[in-house]
């Protein structure tokens, strides 16, 4: 059992609490308005509620705000994420969906890096999962795929235990550089959701041949 910090109170925070929940961790819920997380952790069960200016209690911290609050969330809390693994599952796009905000040649994800304490380690990870999806959980017998991309291989590790814990696949993607790739990977997706599927029922997986 890990101790889970869920920073954000939307849609991929309530899904990541309910599995985690069921996964059987210990689950923090941290918003900026403590009457919607009370509510939320009363309607998931199990979950405790935590305040923006305490220290996160997990040692995974998962943040799941918009890209565009994540580096100022990660920079006021400052040296209480030393030794934190934080999963960042932003996905850093544009208003039309057609690109992204951060600087070329990045990825959300390192930009997060570089707000976070040097020992706290960035893990990518379920960005490319859609919230309605992660909370039905596994479809039709396949387990649904969870690309992680970071530096820190103990990190990615726990993280890997985590993601199993929830019922969901693994797959590692490389170093954090690889989040970009991940990132475009989501763009893919809203693409899809635009022009062909038409709904976010669906997600990327892979399919592994023998
Ligand atoms: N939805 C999906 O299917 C999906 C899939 C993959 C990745 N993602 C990514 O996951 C992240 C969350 O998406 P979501 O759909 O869950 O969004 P959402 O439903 O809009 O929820 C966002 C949450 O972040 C909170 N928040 C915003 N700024 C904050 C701050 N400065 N401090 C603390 N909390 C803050 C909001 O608080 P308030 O309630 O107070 O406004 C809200 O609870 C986004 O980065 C998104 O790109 C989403």
């Amino acid at each position: 059992m890990s101790s889970i910090s869920i920073i954000g109170l939307g849609s991929m925070a309530s899904a990541l609490a309910d599995r985690s929940l069921a996964g059987g961790h210990a689950v923090e819920l941290i918003g900026r308005d403590p009457a919607k997380a009370k509510e939320l952790a009363a309607a998931l069960g199990a979950a405790t509620v935590g305040t923006v200016d305490a220290a996160p209690a997990g040692d995974i911290v998962i943040l799941a705000v918009p890209y565009g609050s994540a580096a100022a969330v990660v920079s006021a809390y400052g040296d209480a994420l030393r030794g934190k693994v934080i999963v960042d599952v932003t996905n850093p796009v544009n208003a039309d969906f057609t690109g992204f905000v951060t600087p070329e040649g990045s990825s959300g994800a390192q930009e997060i890096a570089q707000s976070a304490p040097a020992d706290a380690h960035v893990v990518k990870a379920f960005n490319t999962l859609y919230a309605n999806v992660l909370a039905a959980g596994p479809a039709e017998g396949r387990p649904l795929d969870v690309f992680i991309a970071g530096d820190d291989a103990q990190a990615k590790a726990r993280v890997s235990a985590f993601i199993e814990s929830l019922g969901l696949r693994p797959m590692d993607t490389g170093q954090l550089p690889m989040a970009r790739t991940l990132e475009n990977a989501a763009l893919l997706m809203l693409g899809l959701v635009a022009h062909s599927v038409n709904h976010t029922n669906f997600f990327l997986g892979v399919s592994i041949l023998s």
